[in-house]
Formats: C-alpha cells, sequence, structure tokens
C-alpha cells in the first residue's frame, strides 16, 4: 500500500523521524528541501530514491551553526567565513574541501562539500533538535521545479510517507546563491540566487571575485544544467521589449498560454492567452514564481510565456532559472 504525506507543524515529530532514520520535508528561506540525517548512510540513499536524483549529483548539507559547517571541511579559507559572517544563517551555500565526516556518497565522489546555515526559523528549531547537519536538496523530483510551500512538496511525492514541516511559504521563492570557496586567492559563483556578486565584492573586494570559466567538469552542480527548474508546460522567455511583437506574430496559433508579466502590451491579445500580474517589484516576483508554474500546469496549459525581468540584483538570477526553464 503507497503511504501519504502528512503535513505537520511539530518540530518534535520531525527531530523524531530523521533521527530514526527517515526522511522529512523542512522549510528553509529559499525552497522546501528534502532532509536526511547526514551522518547516516542509509537515510542518504533514501534521498537520491524518493527523488530520482543521480549519484553523480552531489547534497547541499544543512548545519545549526558556521561551527558545525566548519567540521564538515578540511580547511577554511578567510573568504569562507567573512562571507558566514555577513550572510549566514541565509540563503548563500559555500563550496569548500571535504572532511571525513562527510561522506562521498554526499558529494557524489568529489572531494568538496556544499554547506549551508539556513534562516527559516523552523529549520533552526530542527537544526538545533537533532544537532547533527541535515543533507537537503530541493524538494521535487529531479529536474522539476523547486517547491515553495507545503503543498507543493506534497503534490511532488503523493504516494510517499514523507513527514512535511510546514513553515509556509518560502520568503526568497529560488534556490540559495552556491560560492566556490575552496582556493585561498579567489572564489567564483557557481548558481547566482538573492545574495549577488554585488553583495560578495562588498564583503571580499572586486579581486577576490574570479569571474565563471567554462569548465564544468571541476565542479558538478546539476541545477546548473542547461534544462531544470522546468514544468511540463513549454517555457518561453521573452525581454519586456519582445513582448509585442511576440503578440502579434502569435495571433492566429491558438495555443492555451499562460502569460506571466508585470503588465501588458497595448495591443490585442493571441486568442487562448490567460495573464497573470506579477508583481514588477522582482523579490515579490522570485518569490511567486515556482508557484506559477505549477499553477499553469495544474490548469494544463501548454505554454507559459514570461517576461524576464531586469538583470540586477535578484533579477539575475530569475532569469538563469527561467532560462534553463526554457531550455
Ligand atoms: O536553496 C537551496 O540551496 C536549496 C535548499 C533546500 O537549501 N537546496 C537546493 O538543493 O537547491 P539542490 O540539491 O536542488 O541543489 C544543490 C546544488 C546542486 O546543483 C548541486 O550540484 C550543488 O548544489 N552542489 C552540491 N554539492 C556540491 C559540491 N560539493 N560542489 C559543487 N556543487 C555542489
Ligand atoms: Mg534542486
Amino acid at each position: 500500500m503507497p503511504g501519504q504525506p502528512l503535513i505537520t507543524q511539530s518540530i518534535a515529530d520531525a527531530a523524531e523521524a530523521l533521527l530514526s532514520g527517515q526522511l522529512v520535508a523542512i522549510p528553509t528561506e529559499t525552497v522546501y528541501g528534502l532532509a536526511a540525517d547526514a551522518t547516516n548512510p542509509i537515510a542518504v540513499a533514501k534521498v537520491f530514491a524518493l527523488k530520482g536524483r543521480p549519484a553523480d549529483h552531489p547534497l547541499i548539507v544543512h548545519c545549526g551553526s558556521a561551527a558545525q559547517a566548519w567540521q564538515c571541511a578540511r580547511s577554511v579559507t578567510s573568504a569562507a567565513r567573512r562571507l558566514a559572517d555577513a550572510f549566514w544563517p541565509g540563503p548563500l551555500t559555500l563550496v569548500l574541501p571535504r572532511s571525513d565526516w562527510i561522506s562521498l556518497a554526499i558529494t557524489a565522489g568529489q572531494d568538496s562539500v556544499a554547506v549551508r546555515v539556513p534562516s527559516h526559523p523552523l529549520t533552526r528549531q530542527l537544526l538545533a533538535a537533532v544537532d547533527r547537519p541535515l543533507v537537503a536538496p530541493s524538494a521535487n523530483r529531479f529536474g522539476r521545479v523547486s517547491p515553495t510551500t507545503a503543498e507543493h512538496v506534497r503534490d511532488e511525492f503523493p504516494d510517499s510517507d514523507l513527514l512535511i514541516l510546514d513553515g509556509g511559504p518560502c520568503d526568497v521563492g529560488i534556490e540559495s546563491t552556491i560560492v566556490d570557496c575552496r582556493a585561498v586567492e579567489s572564489v567564483r559563483i557557481l548558481r547566482p540566487g538573492k545574495i549577488t556578486q554585488q553583495h560578495l565584492v562588498e564583503e571580499l573586494g572586486e579581486a577576490c571575485l574570479q569571474v565563471p570559466e567554462n569548465d564544468p567538469a571541476t565542479v558538478r552542480v546539476s541545477g546548473a544544467l542547461p534544462t531544470h527548474y522546468a514544468p511540463q508546460a513549454k517555457v518561453v522567455v521573452l525581454e519586456a521589449r519582445e513582448l509585442s511583437v511576440w503578440c502579434a506574430s502569435s495571433m492566429d496559433d491558438e495555443v492555451p498560454t499562460f502569460l506571466i508579466a508585470p503588465a501588458l502590451p497595448p495591443e490585442n491579445l493571441p486568442a487562448g492567452i490567460r495573464w497573470h500580474s506579477v508583481s514588477s517589484d522582482v523579490n515579490q516576483f522570485a518569490r511567486e514564481m515556482y508557484a506559477l508554474f505549477r499553477q499553469a500546469d495544474r490548469e494544463s496549459f501548454a505554454r507559459i510565456v514570461v517576461q524576464l525581468p531586469p538583470a540586477e540584483g535578484i533579477g539575475l538570477a530569475l532569469r538563469d532559472r527561467l532560462q534553463r526553464a526554457a531550455n
């Protein structure tokens, strides 16, 4: 008999489940995570199995404090310490050399580990209660849209007996910024997020930031696969200036389309379009984006057309996710 997910607000129940080797979906400020005790290899294997994640894609380790995060690492550069002081708890993940405490199953055979101290109050209490690190990828099936509410997680895994700790809608709405801090002289952004390049430069100075190179072989970041974060519907992304032209050229194609844009062009809309207005505040847009993808799929739209936000602040990370969803 397949189970059914259970949504709870009990930290004690969640802690007990984790300590007995079960998976628990946890709220974070970015997106919901599918958590397991990082020190329990059987529990870690369950994460890969439930998510359908290939074994060569590493997991992020979530810690209750920077001190605990440093125990996951063999060495910690001064840049990593500065970033942790500035942004933890918060939506920033640091890649460091792996210590023996962290198994190769977690890091997918790599000698580096990705760690972060999340800021969501429920998950902070949970980390304090279990007093050990938790691995947690985003709580969606591999390659799909990250969940930003407890109900999204339930919809992802309807046949599992997963316990879901309900912390309400996520505040940031897209995944953490990942920064490679293994080198002594410089850091490198592997995945953009709410903590931007500008934030890193303010903390570390311009010289410390390495421009990303085209070397996907060095580190594997599954969120950096060209196709990821994808709903069922086909996603089309457009710059603001392209919207009128797109509307004019799609007048007769009659594809049921969910249009996500802050404002409509003055011209007539093509047939079959439903416009969903989003805030021109890009932080609010980021908060809602993944829920809108899910809504469009639920309502069986064949196509989602999204107007890209301006390429500044969290807008850069949002553009990155939207472009991958459109591939
Ligand atoms: O905001 C987030 O980071 C969310 C919440 C739940 O914390 N987690 C998340 O996990 O997005 P996931 O597994 O969906 O994405 C983690 C990314 C993957 O792209 C993975 O390849 C990368 O982190 N990663 C993990 N360990 C790594 C490592 N040692 N080196 C480089 N990248 C790593
Ligand atoms: Mg993910």
